[in-house]
């Protein structure tokens, strides 16, 4: 068994990675002033957090009809959906899931958007809707500059894709130009949108108090609605409409220093060892493409430190594996263990085969493991809560919906409590909040956003 002063010991060490109550003050302090300084249009070249106007403007009544498509690219996987939408808030969806490869994700943009036309021409194919000329929504997750609902300008590319020749190129062109590429290829694609969008928009269908739009998955970000009359970037031509959704792009938030006191070394190594370094600071802290690899430095100091695995015959071995194997403790892990209770730490265990080829582990050091996995996980949670309070306080309703999607909050059991609980500390006591799980808002979004342009259009005609 430890010892009570093994554990105090450990806690010790990990304590840098539990924010205290002025530290968490202080990030919504910091996030507050870059989504002030996002929204203003002298001085948002200085924002980490860019606000960009995404166009969408109109919201779902629950009452939309019609077949859509949507592509969605911005995860791991690539998807193409089929979005029967049915009226009284109901859709059907047919989807196909394509790899994404090491080969797309660093090709050049040309031939990913070959690849994504050719995988669209399959999909209508199968589905004999070739000849149907569709209106198309696209999810394309990463920070753009839009200056209308489909023309969107890559900012930077995010989560580990690096494609040449698209950075400040229109994506809405790029699409269009590989689709009129091959021959018998129909599509009209009228809105590009973030998946925060879609999530938003896809709860909003639902329920009209759905205000806010968040992702904790690969990456993490999210959008919100605002006033008009707060967005002086925005030609008055759109300033007849009241709102606008904003992608607050808050995975770039601490480029400007706002967390530098919640930075820890495993974080600047984990920056530091990444295709963008000191780019998406905050996301590097909370998002699954980084927690696993946080885990993993962590872990190594503190078996170093002799506070894990101090009695094993493998250390050595534990110590070289995560020494030499970057990446060797997958974010989903994190997740896994989480419903581990502790009676005999089967699937601690199990992860410990796994990675390090370790059979029976000690049980103080399973608990340990998770306690650490936990940190990170909380740290994650108890963040993304505080910010996510700037938005609701934002908003200023006395009611915000938050629409949630992402692997990292669908598989972790704790993950909405840890945003709970500073949400609960940070939100002004006159705004009352819930969170709702999105169904898929990356492709009900889409056909969503693309149904509105379509009866705003409809409208405007008659
Ligand atoms: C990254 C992207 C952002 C996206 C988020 C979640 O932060 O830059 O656009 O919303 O990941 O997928």
């Amino acid at each position: 068994m430890s010892t009570t002063s093994e554990l105090t010991r450990l806690r010790e060490f990990l304590n840098e990675l539990i924010p205290s109550e002025d530290q968490l003050v202080r990030l919504y302090q910091n996030f507050c002033a870059q989504i002030r300084k996002g929204l203003g249009s002298k001085t948002n070249k200085d924002a980490s957090t860019k606000c960009y106007l995404t166009y969408v403007q109109d919201f779902p009544t629950g009452n939309e009809t019609g077949k859509y498509l949507a592509l969605d690219l911005g995860g791991s996987k690539f998807r193409v959906l089929l979005i029967h939408l049915k009226g009284d808030s109901e859709a059907e969806q047919i989807t196909k899931i394509y790899d994404l490869t090491e080969r797309e994700l660093h090709s050049t943009g040309v031939e990913l958007f070959d690849y994504i036309a050719k995988c669209l021409h399959e999909f209508v194919c199968e589905q004999k809707v070739d000849n149907e000329h569709m209106p198309l929504g696209f999810t394309f997750s990463f920070p753009c500059v839009q200056t209308g609902l489909s023309r969107a300008t890559l900012v930077r590319w995010t989560k580990g894709f690096n494609c040449s020749d698209t950075v400040g190129e229109d994506i809405g062109l790029m699409l269009k130009a590989a689709i009129a590429r091959r021959p018998g290829l129909r599509i009209d694609m009228v809105a590009i949108l973030n998946d925060t969008t879609g999530t938003q928009m896809s709860c909003a269908h639902r329920n009209p108090s759905c205000h806010i739009g968040l992702i904790v998955g690969t990456g993490c970000n999210a959008c919100y609605t605002e006033k008009v009359e707060n967005c002086e970037r925005l030609d008055s031509k759109y300033k007849d409409k009241p709102k606008i959704i904003i992608n607050v792009e808050w995975g770039a938030f601490g480029e400007k220093g706002g967390v530098d006191h919640l930075f820890t070394d495993y974080d600047r190594n984990v920056d530091q060892n990444s295709i963008n370094r000191g780019s998406q600071i905050f996301e590097k802290m909370v998002s699954g493409m980084y927690m696993g690899e946080l885990v993993r430095l962590i872990l190594l100091r503190a078996v170093n430190e002799n506070l894990v695995f101090a009695q094993c015959k493998l250390r050595k071995h534990i110590t070289d594996i995560l020494t030499k194997k970057p990446h060797c403790i997958e974010t989903k892990v994190l997740s896994d263990i989480a419903n581990d209770r502790g009676d005999d730490w089967p699937l601690v265990k199990d992860v410990f085969k796994q990675v390090f080829n370790l059979n029976n582990a000690d049980p103080d050091d399973c608990m340990k493991f998770k306690f650490i996995c936990d940190v990170v996980v909380k740290r994650s949670g108890n963040m993304i809560g505080v910010t996510l309070s700037g938005l609701v306080n934002k908003v200023g309703e006395s009611f915000s919906v938050i629409g949630v999607d992402g692997t990292v909050y669908r598989c972790h059991p704790n993950f909405d409590g840890y945003m709970r609980e500073t949400l609960d500390r940070f939100v002004d006591k006159d705004y009352k909040y819930d969170m709702m799980l999105s169904e898929d808002g990356s492709g009900r979004g889409a056909a969503l956003v693309a149904a509105v342009v379509h009866r705003d259009y409809m409208e405007r005609k008659s």
